[in-house]
């Protein structure tokens, strides 16, 4: 894979992807690339392709679904066709919707230092420890995953993905389950591992969240292909997101409606409240 300092970024061109069996193409001639570090937020409609999106760029596809695949996928600079998916989990992380069906270890800890370890890394204990501490998760490194929360298991699922050091690192639905307190740390940790360099992608339904979360840019997928690419004042096109099938956040709503600029609650506690 290629050294730091060469392309940092994910280069889609032109994918279109029609799962076998399927009818209709999930992605239609998209193209899109995504720098580091950042924080990207993919927005649309269910069905609209985006959890697709997030397995182009871990090699799930093509590798791992069939089907039709056209155009190309670069992974600062690599083909992700022509390197195995194992290389490619080097570099992108993908956080599953609901990553604890597939948490097999005793304990959070084997947990952890699983990827580490199938990478051959000889600093497995390191990485674990990092990543634990990222997550919060240092004082539950005996439990049994099964025995986490809702939260806990969310933050361990990223962990995993932490501990294998990978530049990029995509989320699907990382908020779905979680409290008020549980989606605050979630914006804390991705805020963080931005500012650690890496490409944050997160595909999210909660527009509140999202406009919390502050993201450097915006991406609505709409039947397969990119409607609008943007920055965050996109939540506050009531039009533009209408168009795509979805509401913009009460947050930017009330904002508008009482004369504050911005669109996260944030902005308008601070405001209000000086
Ligand atoms: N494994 C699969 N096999 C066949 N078709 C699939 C598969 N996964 C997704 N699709 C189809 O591809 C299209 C895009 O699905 P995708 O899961 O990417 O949407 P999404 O934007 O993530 O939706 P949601 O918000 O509901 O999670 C849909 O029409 C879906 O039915
Ligand atoms: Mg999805």
């Amino acid at each position: 894979m290629s050294k730091k300092g060469e392309r940092e970024l994910i280069e889609i061109e032109r994918v279109s992807f029609k799962y076998s069996g399927s009818n209709e193409y999930a992605l239609k001639d998209l193209s899109l690339s995504i720098s580091r570090p950042s924080i990207t937020a993919i927005v649309g409609r269910n069905g609209a392709g985006k959890s697709t999106l997030l397995r182009l760029l871990n090699g799930l596809i093509p590798h791992f679904y069939e089907g039709e695949f056209r155009g190309r996928v670069l992974v600062d600079g690599v083909d992700t066709r022509e390197v195995d998916i194992s290389d490619l989990s080097r570099k992108v992380g993908l956080v599953f919707q609901n990553p604890e069906h597939m948490f097999f270890s005793e304990t959070v800890w084997d947990e952890v230092i699983f990827g580490p370890k199938a990478l051959g890394r000889n600093d497995f204990e390191e990485l674990g420890e990092k990543a634990l501490r990222l997550t919060g998760l240092t004082d539950m490194k005996d439990y049994p995953p099964w025995s986490l929360s809702g939260g806990e298991m969310k933050r361990l699922s990223i962990a995993c993905i932490l501990s294998m050091e990978t530049d990029y690192i995509a989320l699907d639905e990382p908020t779905v389950g979680q409290d008020a307190v549980s989606r605050r740390e979630l914006i804390e940790i991705l805020r963080n591992l931005r500012n650690m360099g890496k490409g944050i992608i997160v595909v999210s339904h909660d527009l509140e969240w999202i406009s919390d979360l502050r993201p450097d840019r915006i991406i609505v997928i709409r039947d397969g292909y990119v409607f609008v690419d943007g920055g965050r004042d996109l939540l506050a096109d009531v039009t533009i997101l209408a168009r795509a099938g979805l509401i913009p956040p009460m947050s930017a709503i009330i904002g508008r409606a009482i004369g504050v600029r911005g669109f996260g609650i944030d902005d308008i506690l601070k405001e209000v409240l000086g």
